[in-house]
């Protein structure tokens, strides 16, 4: 069984559509994994609240408690090798988790640490994708799934999709039109991995 902890940072809908796949799609039977656990740095995450009502465990660590990013990292690595056995290896799914992470952590999971992230990289790394997309006057933005390096948004890419920009478009209307595929692209970009 691969355990996969899922890390968050507010709503979690993307963790949501991974943890309703894994049930649609009975990933335990067919890909031998479950979702064992789902990590927030904010305690007040929305994410939290439907994972718990789907009987995940769950855990809040606040970065602001930490002196340091390497402390908060060392910290959340000690949570999620508690899922990391030898005969149950971690994968570890970040889905809107909005922190930095540092060399050391990114290199400890190196090839099993994944990221999603509402552009299609290379363009547009970093905040506020949809309103740069739109101020560039793209006509297609979209999103991109990714193995994570140490460099921010860069690392092979797994999956993407596409949508339009319309010209009444605003960042809210296009990033919702974008979520709606996220939804559909992370978990078959997991379930993708989990095969290989
Ligand atoms: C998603 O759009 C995700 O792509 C983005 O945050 C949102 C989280 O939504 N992630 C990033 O911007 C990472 N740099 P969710 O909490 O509802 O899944």
């Amino acid at each position: 069984m691969k355990n996969i902890v899922i890390l968050i940072s507010g709503g979690g809908s993307n963790m949501a559509a991974i943890v309703k796949a894994a049930q649609r799609e009975a990933w335990a039977d067919r890909l031998g994994a479950k979702v064992a656990a789902v990590i927030s740095n904010k305690a007040d995450a929305k994410g939290l609240v439907f994972a718990k009502e789907q009987g995940i465990t769950t855990a809040a660590l606040d970065h602001k408690a930490f002196a340091s990013r390497e402390a908060f990292d060392a910290e959340l690595a000690a949570l999620i090798d508690r899922y990391d056995q030898a005969d149950a290896p971690v994968l570890v799914v970040l889905a809107g988790f909005m922190r930095i992470l540092t060399p050391g952590f990114v290199d400890r999971y190196a090839g099993r640490l994944v990221n999603i992230h509402p552009s299609l990289l290379p363009a547009f790394t970093g905040l506020h994708t949809h309103q740069r997309a739109i101020d560039a006057g793209c006509k297609f933005a979209g999103v991109t799934v990714h193995q994570v390096t140490s460099v921010l948004d860069e690392g092979q890419i797994l999956a993407q999709a596409v949508v339009p920009v319309l010209p009444t478009d605003t960042a809210d209307t296009l990033a919702a039109r974008v979520l709606t595929q996220e939804h559909l692209i992370y978990p078959r970009a997991i379930a993708d991995l989990l095969q290989k």
